[in-house]
């Protein structure tokens, strides 16, 4: 990986009309809603900002809550009943083509996820949702396990993140 860059709160410095990650839906929110999405409190976007001020890649990350029936019962078996969980939605995660493979976009789901543990509000897990089997490989590489009846939503518990970080 190269040079010093950093991740922070998407602002309106951020140049975002150049970002192409080639996925239409994902480049046209970060151009034109991403923005609306962090001012009206329904999605916090984060940037991946390289040495020369590019933007590498985004994610988004929104408070989410998951019904307890969805989850395996190997999951749910010591939690108490109540129908819905809290969670973290990691919404959106593209990184722009002219970067791929560099490792960004795994620099950026540690990110996503170290923020989601450091919350002071209580999350059972981080959820994502794949929009193809690329995405669903991706994230089953980092140990996120398939919902039993929507395969292409999966989940990380947040106790197993725990793990990854030093606290
Ligand atoms: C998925 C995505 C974010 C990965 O970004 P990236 O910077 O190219 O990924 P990295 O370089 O960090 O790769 C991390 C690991 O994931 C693997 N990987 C990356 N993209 C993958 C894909 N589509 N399918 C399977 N594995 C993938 C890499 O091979 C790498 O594993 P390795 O280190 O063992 O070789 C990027 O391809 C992207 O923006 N895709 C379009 C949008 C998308 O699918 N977003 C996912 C949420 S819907």
């Amino acid at each position: 990986m190269e040079g010093a860059f950093r991740v922070e709160a998407l602002a309106p410095h951020h140049d975002r009309a150049s970002f192409a990650s080639g996925v239409e839906p994902l480049d046209r929110y970060f151009r034109t809603q991403a923005g609306q999405d962090a001012r009206k409190n329904v999605a916090a976007p984060f940037v991946l900002v390289l040495p020369d001020g590019a933007i590498a890649g985004y994610y988004t990350l929104s408070a989410t809550g998951i019904g307890l029936s969805e989850l395996p019962a190997q999951t749910t078996r010591k939690l108490p009943r109540y129908p819905l969980l809290p969670a973290t939605l990691l919404g959106r995660l593209a990184v722009d083509l002219r970067y791929r493979g560099r490792g960004y976009g795994r620099l950026l789901l540690a990110d996503a996820l170290l923020r989601s543990l450091r919350s002071e509000i209580a999350s059972f897990a981080v959820i994502v949702d794949a929009k193809d089997d690329g995405a669903r490989r991706f994230y089953e590489r980092e140990s996120f396990l398939p919902f039993p009846d929507q395969p292409k939503r999966l989940f990380r518990p947040m106790a197993d993140i725990a793990g990854l970080f030093d606290r």
